[in-house]
């Protein structure tokens, strides 16, 4: 029955009259339904962290849109707390954590597999979706890539440039891939446990990928990318994976080769004719509209949301944004550009 799914038969490889469509961060402030969830919930991290308004937030996009996959409500940056680190969210700014800048800050961290108690809450997520979600909707679970965590866990914030993660990997490369060891470990057992709970699919966000060069992309955003999806193929034969090496540019060619990932994720660094010709030949391909025309809508929306389909239309791929929708969107434009990727 599951075999029947949409996203799972683009995953696959099959090239479907009408690709399937969800969107990154459907659940979100845009939407007035998320917004009082979340003032029930307090914040952020709360809501995260309480599986019945989590699954209920996951949900309303599927009901107000009839999106063809739902992603489990969580953030990249649980994985970094469950393993010790200091985390909250500062309204306005973004993420906090305690930083990691010597042997010391690391020592405090625990190991892969004591991070379940803390994430419990997630997987009870995870299998309430299950249960909840309609027959037809596949259940995309997440984690963040090793590098993009270690930039937040080593500098305590978002940066620009990732300047510290950086820094550390120049000045003090045994520590620095040391962190990176250890959340390639725990997002192994993190993915694993939420594939097991019923996780349909699992995405690898790594979304500073971009500022990984050369000898460095390949060591820190392939290699693991690679580890990962070997291991929890061989845990869990024919889980499918979406990878998500965002702004990798030139490195998205080969990198599901390189890593046996069953779908590349385009951002909007990259013309959908490209991805075409260049990472579409290697099979399944998500995106890539611009998240601006979710707040712009009109007619541009409509031909951009035409062209990519039109790109796409000779292999397996499925309609998504190049990045996540933001808080300033207007629902509407989201039913627009559904109803032009299903009618045309
Ligand atoms: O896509 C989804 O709907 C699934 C849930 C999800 C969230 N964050 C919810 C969220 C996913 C997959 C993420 C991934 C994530 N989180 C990434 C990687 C993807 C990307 O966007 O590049 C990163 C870097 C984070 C860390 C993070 N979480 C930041 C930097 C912020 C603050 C920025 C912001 O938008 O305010 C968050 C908060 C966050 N994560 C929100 C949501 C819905 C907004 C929280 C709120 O309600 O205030």
């Amino acid at each position: 029955m599951s075999e029947q799914k949409t996203i799972l038969r683009a995953l696959a490889g099959e090239t479907l009259p009408t690709p399937p469509i969800w969107m990154m961060r459907q659940a979100g402030r845009y939407l007035p339904e998320y917004r009082a969830t979340r003032a029930q919930a307090g914040d952020f991290l709360s809501l995260c962290y309480n599986s019945e308004l989590a699954a209920e937030v996951t949900l309303q996009p599927i009901r107000r849109y009839g999106f063809d996959a739902a992603i489990l409500f969580a953030d990249i940056l649980l994985l970094p707390q469950a393993l010790g680190a200091d985390l909250w969210f500062v309204t306005g700014e973004g993420p906090r954590l305690s930083t990691i800048t010597c042997q010391g800050d690391f020592d405090k961290l625990v190991g892969k597999d004591d991070i379940h108690d803390h994430l419990s809450p997630v997987y009870e997520t995870v299998r309430i979706l299950r249960r909840e979600l309609p027959e037809e909707t596949t259940l995309i679970g997440f984690a963040g890539m090793p590098w993009t965590v270690a930039t937040y866990m080593i500098a305590g914030q978002g940066t620009k440039d990732q300047g510290p993660a950086h820094a550390l990997k120049a000045e003090n490369r045994p520590l620095f891939e040391a962190v990176m060891d250890r959340l390639t470990e725990g997002t192994i057992e993190y993915l694993s446990k939420q594939i097991e709970a019923g996780a349909e699919v699992v995405k690898l966000f790594d979304s500073w990928a971009g500022s990984l060069k050369g000898e460095d992309f390949q060591k820190y955003a392939v290699e693991p990318a690679r580890v990962i999806t070997q291991e929890l193929k061989r845990r869990h034969p024919g889980i499918p994976v979406i990878g998500f090496p965002r702004e990798a540019g030139e490195g998205y060619i080969g990198f599901a080769k390189a890593t046996g990932v069953d779908c590349v994720a385009l951002d909007n660094s990259v013309s959908p004719e490209w991805g075409a010709a260049n990472v579409q030949v290697d099979g399944c391909v998500q995106g890539n509209l611009k998240s601006s025309h979710m707040v712009t809508g009109g007619q541009a929306l409509v031909d951009e949301t035409r062209a990519i389909v039109e790109a796409f239309k000779n292999g397996p791929h499925i309609f998504n944004l190049g990045h996540g929708i933001t808080p300033d969107a207007d629902p509407e434009n989201v039913q627009l550009m559904i109803d032009t990727v299903r009618n045309g």
